[in-house]
């Protein structure tokens, strides 16, 4: 699918945006899990997350579904049966490797595949510390990348300071560490997104963290819970930034989720000079949400690196978008993880927004970019860019080509419905 934009006028109103993805997928995953039926309401339909729903039915959990909630039965630690096919994790890289710590620890063999995206994408970093633990696990090229093959067996608990901060990677192994012998105890070099242990802690795991340092002691069942899942701060970022942007805007974004692992995108907005107030802070479901109101300002360039990182990992697309129209020279260090997400994100970004005359240099871990507000006046004539494939990347165009004068072509716009298939009917919802 192709889709082409012009410039925008104000950004005004009041929206709501996708569920958060994290939170969908690991609220199934723990569900079917739990001993006896859980809910989640608000759940997320989209392509990464309806790839985990079949999985787990395919692992035989029952999961009815009524508009976005689900009820899910759950079947206990120790009952999910053996899939007859192989387990799609389409292009959903926290369903597969979320699942392969899962099934590490069962008593059946499975097999887990991806579309051409996923298949492409680094498994070594949860196979090592899997088997670390025991598991017998498997993988194309060289143990490199997917189909994964995981012929399930008893593991033992394991002390692990992980290379690089994923929270992919610490779920799969406090889902492996839930039924091992022993306990685990997992460090982080930075924190990433807590909503496992969350979440874990709420269904009565016995799991305690300390900063950097998780600790799992395995052998308690799961409680089953009725979880609600805020919007996600990762999706309201595209709107963020637009109404950063559009001269006039006035937006309020209602029920985000603003978990301080995931928040890094309105500090670094709010440095850049971005107006975003935080009103109606509450705690929902264990996590903390508020209604964010974004109104248009003038922004600056900024430096991002260290610890900041894995807090706005996935908006940084769209942080480099702000930077773009911003004043003055931004720089991103130290993303490196980039290269290895949907697309390799670095060289995405690079590419196509050069392609709107953005003086960006590519750097092995992230970019620089001399901003400049007046790159909205350039007039060339149906500039054509690529999605890549990559959700984010689609969504980020559409942002830019909203500041614009002369129209975009994004190529590859139907990537949107990995992880916000409402996208696009939203924007012509607000835009003037
Ligand atoms: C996610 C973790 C992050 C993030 C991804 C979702 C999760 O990946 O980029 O979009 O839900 O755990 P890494 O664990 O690879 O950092």
């Amino acid at each position: 699918m192709q889709t082409t934009l012009s410039k925008s006028g104000p950004l005004k109103g009041e929206i709501s945006v996708a569920p958060d993805k994290s939170i969908s997928h690991r609220a199934v995953i723990l569900s079917a899990l739990a001993r006896g039926v859980g809910t989640v309401s608000n759940f997320l339909l989209a392509e990464d997350t309806l790839s985990t729903c079949s999985c787990i039915k395919q692992l035989g959990v029952e999961i009815k579904r009524e508009g976005s909630r689900l009820q899910i039965f759950g079947q206990g630690l120790h009952g999910l049966r053996e899939s007859t096919s192989v387990l799609d994790c389409g292009n959903s890289g926290t369903t597969m490797r979320l699942l392969s710590g899962l099934l590490a620890g069962q008593h059946f063999f499975s097999v887990l595949s991806g579309d051409q995206s996923l298949n492409q994408r680094p498994m070594k970093r949860v196979m090592e510390p899997l088997r670390a633990m025991g598991a017998d696990i498997w993988a194309r090229n060289n143990d490199q990348n997917p189909p994964l093959a995981v012929k399930g067996r008893p593991l033992k608990g394991l002390h692990y300071r992980m290379p690089i901060a994923s929270a992919q990677v610490k779920s799969a192994l406090l889902l492996a560490g839930l039924d091992a012998d022993g306990e685990s105890v997992i460090i982080e070099p930075e924190r990433s997104r807590n909503h496992s242990e969350n979440m874990l802690i709420a269904m009565g795991a016995d799991i305690s963290v300390h900063r950097n340092e998780i600790t799992l002691r395995p052998g308690r069942e799961l409680e089953p819970q009725d979880f609600l899942v805020p919007g996600d701060i990762s999706s309201a970022a595209f709107f963020i930034v637009a109404a950063s942007l559009v001269p006039g805007s006035e937006l309020l974004i209602k029920d985000i989720g603003i978990n301080s692992t995931r928040d890094g995108i309105i500090d670094v907005m709010r440095e850049m000079g971005g107006k975003i107030d935080l009103h109606n802070r509450r705690i929902i479901g264990g996590e903390e949400v508020a209604d964010l109101l974004i109104c248009s300002s003038s922004l600056h360039g900024v430096r991002i690196n260290g610890e900041i990182i894995p807090r706005l990992i996935d908006e940084i697309p769209i942080i480099a978008v702000a930077m773009a129209f911003a004043n003055g020279q931004s720089t991103i260090e130290g993303a490196q993880e980039l290269r290895v997400k949907e697309s390799d994100r670095i060289s995405a970004i690079c590419s196509e927004l050069s392609k709107f005359g953005c003086e960006i240099e590519e750097l092995v871990d992230g970019f620089v970019i001399q901003g400049n507000p007046a790159l909205s006046e350039n007039k060339s004539e149906n500039t054509q860019v690529q999605s890549h494939g990559d959700h984010r990347i689609a969504m980020s165009l559409a942002v830019a080509a909203m500041c614009l004068q002369s129209d975009t072509q994004i190529m590859g716009t139907d990537a949107v419905s990995i992880s916000f298939p409402e996208f696009w009917d939203l924007l012509n919802t607000i835009r003037s």
